[in-house]
């Protein structure tokens, strides 16, 4: 799937950057002399240049989705990476004031992807900040579950919670509710947690807003 996948973004996209090109340059050469046709003529030029923009963009979402999935696993602390993603959003929770609070057993030592479960993080949290009001709240909070082999991680927000009729498609890839927004940061969180062997649920809190909760094997083995 991963080769099939790679090999088609290629396909298209060399093609796509020869139209773009083309389009550039007709859009450079060849403006009509007559003064009427000109106009009709940069439309459909702009119309031109924003369909293989939109084709791209789906070529480079297919690709993430299709990438190989050999997992890099290694020892650490679930600490260590919200400790990263806080600096990467630090602008983002600064300029609508929002707070996020830590607490319980963020010291635990797991064995997984870290580059990707940093990701899942990220994209909870990325997810959190558009959904919370100014001088919002995001809770992270880690405990051991109950069988003591793999850890309990809820990510819960005060914002506008999950539509009802939504949480069964925020998983689905291209499923979203937000201009501009792709859909596939949740699928790709789903992809990412069940390929480490864990689990994924979204609902809504009672005081309003969303809780996600991902139950993850602190060795890697199967939680199930
Ligand atoms: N914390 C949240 N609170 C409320 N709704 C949420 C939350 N997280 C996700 N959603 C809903 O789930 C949808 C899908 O989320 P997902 O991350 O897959 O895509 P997106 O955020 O819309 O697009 P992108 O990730 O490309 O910006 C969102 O559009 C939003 O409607
Ligand atoms: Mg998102």
């Amino acid at each position: 799937m991963a080769e099939i996948a790679s090999y088609l973004a290629h396909e298209i996209r060399n093609p796509l950057n020869l139209i773009s090109l083309t389009a550039h340059h007709i859009r450079n050469q060849f403006v009509p002399q007559k003064e009427e046709l000109r106009n009709k003529f940069f439309e459909l030029i702009e119309s031109l240049n924003s369909e293989v923009e939109q084709l791209s963009k789906v070529v480079s979402h297919f690709m993430t989705m299709g990438r190989q999935s050999e997992l890099q696993k290694i020892n650490f602390t679930l600490s260590e990476i919200i400790d990263q993603v806080q600096v990467l959003v630090k602008q983002q929770l600064n300029s609508k004031n929002i707070s996020m609070i830590i607490s319980g057993e963020k010291s635990t030592l797991i064995r997984a992807d870290i580059e990707q479960i940093r990701l899942v993080f990220l994209n909870l949290i990325v997810n959190a900040i558009a959904a919370v009001p100014i001088g919002g709240s995001i809770w992270f909070h880690i405990e051991p579950d109950s069988s003591g082999r793999a850890i309990k991680i809820s990510i819960s927000d005060n914002g506008t919670g999950i539509q009802e009729e939504d949480i069964e498609k925020i998983f689905d890839p291209y499923f979203t509710r937000k201009p501009g927004g792709t859909g596939l940061g949740l699928a790709l969180v789903k992809r990412i947690i069940e390929e480490h062997d864990g689990t994924i649920l979204a609902e809504n809190r009672k005081e309003g807003g969303a809780h996600f909760e991902i139950i993850l094997p602190k060795e890697g083995t199967s939680c199930q």
